[in-house]
């Protein structure tokens, strides 16, 4: 399990992240909604231990070990996965490359480049294409791809679906259903509450760096009202 307990997170003097907790636990997709600015790639990105924002306050413990004050590549050696928000590829490396460049040959353990492409044929079609040569949703398969190398036990989704078109929306809904039933945790960023709502067991909603909301999804679905008033969507 990941718990997240009362973190204070700040870029600079900027107070952004006020004491926001939540808990992943294994093998649960869970989703954190907000509004523009509310604070979720802060959050995503205090827990992955990156330099900025910096937590001044507040745990993240993954297994009962504290991950804060490791650095990024320790907490990824922990099995946890980041696809960042804008999916940061490298324009002139190839598909192949980008899967290939975070795992030395000498490790053998985890996703293979084969898998990855057995789970994203479309990767497969384009892998000598270069990072600037891919669609949007191309470049989100692949930011996926990428994060799954690592061997993860658990991924921290940045909005992967902002951008995409509907049916890509529905197929990386079916890739997140698929990493759940091989076991994966997924903490996913969504803006959009249905895209959410049709993977997460759970949702949180992030407000000015705080929770103010925590539900089963499947209650949401019945009773929806209860949570658009924090997302402004109707
Ligand atoms: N590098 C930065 N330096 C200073 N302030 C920042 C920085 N990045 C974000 N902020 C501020 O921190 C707050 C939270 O931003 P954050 O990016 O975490 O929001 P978000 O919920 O991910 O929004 P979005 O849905 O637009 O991605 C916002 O007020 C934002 O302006
Ligand atoms: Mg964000």
């Amino acid at each position: 399990m990941l718990e997240v307990r009362d973190i204070h997170s700040f870029y600079g003097e900027a107070h952004v992240l006020h004491g926001a907790s939540l808990n992943v636990r294994d093998g649960e997709v869970v989703a954190l909604l907000g509004r523009n600015g509310m604070g979720k790639t802060s959050l995503i990105r205090s827990i992955m231990g990156l330099a900025s924002p910096q937590v001044r306050k507040g745990s993240v413990t993954w297994r009962g070990e504290t991950l804060t004050g490791l650095k990024p590549h320790e907490i990824a050696r922990r099995k946890i996965a980041l696809v960042p928000q804008g999916r940061r590829l490298f324009p002139s490396l190839t598909v192949t490359e980008h899967l290939t460049m975070l795992k030395p040959a000498s490790v053998k353990e985890g996703w293979t480049v084969e898998q990855a492409f057995g789970l994203f044929p479309r990767l497969a079609e384009r892998k000598s294409n270069r990072g600037n040569e891919l669609s949007g949703g191309e470049r989100q398969m692949l930011a996926v791809a990428r994060a799954l190398m690592i061997d993860p036990d658990l991924v921290l989704m940045d909005e992967p679906s902002e951008g995409l078109a509907p049916v890509m929306v529905q197929h990386l809904e079916g890739i997140i259903a698929q990493l759940k039933k091989a076991g994966l945790s997924i903490l996913l960023v969504e803006q959009n509450l249905y895209s959410a709502l049709a993977v997460a067991d759970r949702v949180y909603v992030l407000e000015t760096g705080k929770v103010v909301f925590e539900s089963e999804a499947a209650a949401i679905e019945k009773d929806p009202a209860a949570l658009t008033r924090f997302l402004g969507v109707h």
